[in-house]
């Protein structure tokens, strides 16, 4: 995903958009650079690859002025050199731009015909182009940004500058996130409040539709109809984390280890601990009265709703479907009156799931979402939302907020369940208290680490490996597989152990390692048929299980992993931990960018 920010400042602001673009890597980018208004003129500096290399031509040629946009680019069309890289100009137009225009084809045919010479790839540029042929018609820089908005189709975030006017930055948002940061005769654009936070907390974020005329004394935001509208000014708490890695290597190091804290907190905000109690719901429909809940969500989200499914069906007894949301955004489920949905995103800007949820709101069900980004557009776009507080998540590997997107899935089970009285108030109790002890197994299972980094040198040197899981524990060997390809590039795949034998088995030699996710648990039994299945073939076994476990898996296994004793009911939440540890592990030794993996962003705001 790409990174936008601008200055309208009082001091000289090239360096100040290159620490904003730095609190916004965690995006995930592959080129970026900055523009601003020097002497009169537009002036740019431009790099492939990471910001350290933009830092090296700023300091070769450095950048003046005290007006500026910045870009982190994540290639959606183009190639990632410094050609298609952003800023992009035409004429006295600067521009940067998060999204897709999905109509630049023909704009570009349309330009071109009448004599625009374009010198990059990018969609982006066509833009630009099109607000030079308003200039060249006489429009001011607001009236030609506003009637070249009209023409656009597709997702866009957009900071524009222009020459000759060197106290207005114009921003426009129809998908992607921008935010108004709002200084002391200093007022700034980003794509979220972490980029403002070394100028500012305080916020207001564009709505879709809006675009917006920021100057240093103030800004004014207009609707699509150029009707000045208003939106709320607000005190960002992106801004009150420090984003660092700590003693960490990295920053998923850091939010692996960071998840005991994080859980109980999470936990915490929806359980009644002292009164093993399920609590603080703020829900938008009332579980006994609707007959199903559909849920969509993508990548590690998607897997967390897939173990949410488990419980609410097993604990409430409510039907659930689930579905990626490329896929639920276009299959046109039919969604009954006594229906309601549920959306899981860590970053609250995911298209796929934001479409999903508008699906949704067009056939009139009531939406719910897991979020951890509070002010994200699917937490505003929602009825009910039950965030997660696993706190700025950096790393593109999602993590904490897994395992915090579980324990709300996990207390939401419980509330179904109350209210569709099928928990006695004993099993409440009983089940809230497994619960609470979810962040100690957690920093047990955190303790396997070096273990666990043993185990991963098996896999550092093998192509495939293969995941297998039964029940609960399926989502997480489809999670482990996920895990470990993004961050390690190693191919793997994730399988019901039950479905070994109908295919997948077929891949089973010495040289394919697969890892059985089992804690001793009602069908343990059946899952070691699946290894020994597996060993028969002469498949190296690498085993996550209990004590239990480790002593009925009548199985020759390559390793063991031990975990602590967890009731059923948290297995889930605590066995994401030793599947995240080994990817990591895995991609340490491999030497990849563990924290931005190749061609990944963290979040996926386009198509
Ligand atoms: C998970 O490790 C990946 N980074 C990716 O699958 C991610 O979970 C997915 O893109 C959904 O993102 P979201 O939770 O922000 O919606």
């Amino acid at each position: 995903m790409c990174g936008i920010v601008g200055i309208v400042g009082h001091t000289p602001v090239a360096p100040l958009i290159v620490d904003a673009l730095k609190r916004l890597e965690y995006r995930g980018y592959d080129s970026a650079g900055v523009a601003t208004i020097e002497h009169g003129a537009l002036a740019r500096r431009r790099a492939e690859g990471k910001l350290v290399n933009l830092e090296k031509r700023l300091a070769e040629e450095p950048l003046g002025g005290l007006i500026g946009i910045g870009h982190t680019r994540w290639a959606t069309h183009g190639v990632p050199n410094e050609t298609n890289a952003h800023p992009h100009f035409a004429d006295d137009v600067a521009i940067v731009h998060n999204g897709i225009i999905e109509n630049f084809a023909e704009l570009r045919d349309e330009l071109s015909s009448v004599g625009f010479v374009f010198t990059s790839q990018t969609d982006t540029e066509v833009v630009a182009h099109l607000i030079a042929r308003e200039l060249r018609g006489g429009a001011s820089p607001q009236e030609a940004a506003y009637r070249s908005l009209q023409r656009l189709r597709g997702a866009f975030a957009l900071a524009i500058m222009f020459r000759g006017d060197e106290d207005l930055i114009v921003g426009a948002r129809n998908g992607p996130p921008l935010a108004v940061g709002h200084g002391e005769g200093e007022m700034y654009l980003g794509s979220d409040a972490i980029a403002l936070a070394p100028f500012t907390d305080s916020i207001t974020y564009l709505e879709d539709g809006d675009w917006v005329v920021v100057r240093r004394e103030g800004m004014q935001i207009f609707d699509m109809d150029a009707k000045p509208v208003s939106r709320m000014r607000q005190q960002s708490v992106g801004t009150s984390f420090l984003v660092d890695k700590g003693n960490h290597r990295h920053f998923m190091e850091k939010e692996i280890h960071e998840q005991p804290e994080v859980i109980s907190h999470t936990l915490a905000n929806y359980l009644d601990f002292a009164a093993g109690r399920v609590g603080g719901f703020d829900l938008p429909f009332d579980f006994a009265a609707i007959e199903r809940l559909a849920i969509s969500a993508c990548g590690t989200a998607y897997l967390a709703g897939l173990v949410g499914k488990y419980w609410l069906e097993r604990y409430a007894r409510l039907p659930v479907d689930i579905d990626i949301a490329s896929e639920f955004r276009y299959r046109e489920m039919p969604l009954p009156k006594a229906s309601a949905a549920l959306f899981i995103s860590q970053s609250g800007e995911t298209a796929d799931t934001l479409a999903s949820l508008r699906y949704c709101r067009g056939e009139g069900v009531p939406i719910s979402a897991i979020v951890n980004v509070r002010e994200s557009t699917i937490a505003r776009e929602s009825d009910g939302v039950f965030p997660t507080l696993a706190g700025p998540e950096i790393g593109v590997a999602s993590t904490k907020a897994f395992t915090c997107q579980l324990s709300v899935l996990a207390a939401l089970a419980l509330k179904a369940a109350k209210a569709r009285g099928v928990l006695s108030a004993e099993r409440e109790q009983e089940l809230v208290r497994q619960l609470s002890e979810a962040p100690r197994y957690a920093a047990q299972a955190l303790k396997l680490s070096e273990r666990i980094e043993t185990v991963a040198r098996e896999l550092s040197h093998v192509r495939h490996v293969l995941y297998l899981g039964r029940d609960t524990s399926y989502p997480l060997a489809l999670e482990g597989a996920l895990k470990l390809k993004e961050i390690s590039y190693i191919h793997a795949e994730g399988y019901a152990a039950g479905e070994l034998k109908h295919g997948p088995i077929a891949l089973i030699d010495e040289q394919m390692p697969v890892i059985v996710i089992a804690p001793h648990d009602r069908i343990f039994e059946k899952t070691v048929s699946n290894m020994q299945e597996v060993a028969a073939r002469g498949g190296r076994i690498i085993l996550i299980t209990d004590r239990q476990g480790a002593e009925k898996a009548t199985v020759k296994t390559l390793e063991t992993i031990v975990m602590p004793d967890v009731p059923e009911f948290v297995a889930p939440i605590v066995y994401a931990l030793p599947v995240q540890m080994l990817a990591y592990h895995t991609a340490v030794i491999m030497g990849t960018d563990v924290d931005q993996p190749r061609n990944l962003a963290k979040s996926v705001t386009v198509e």
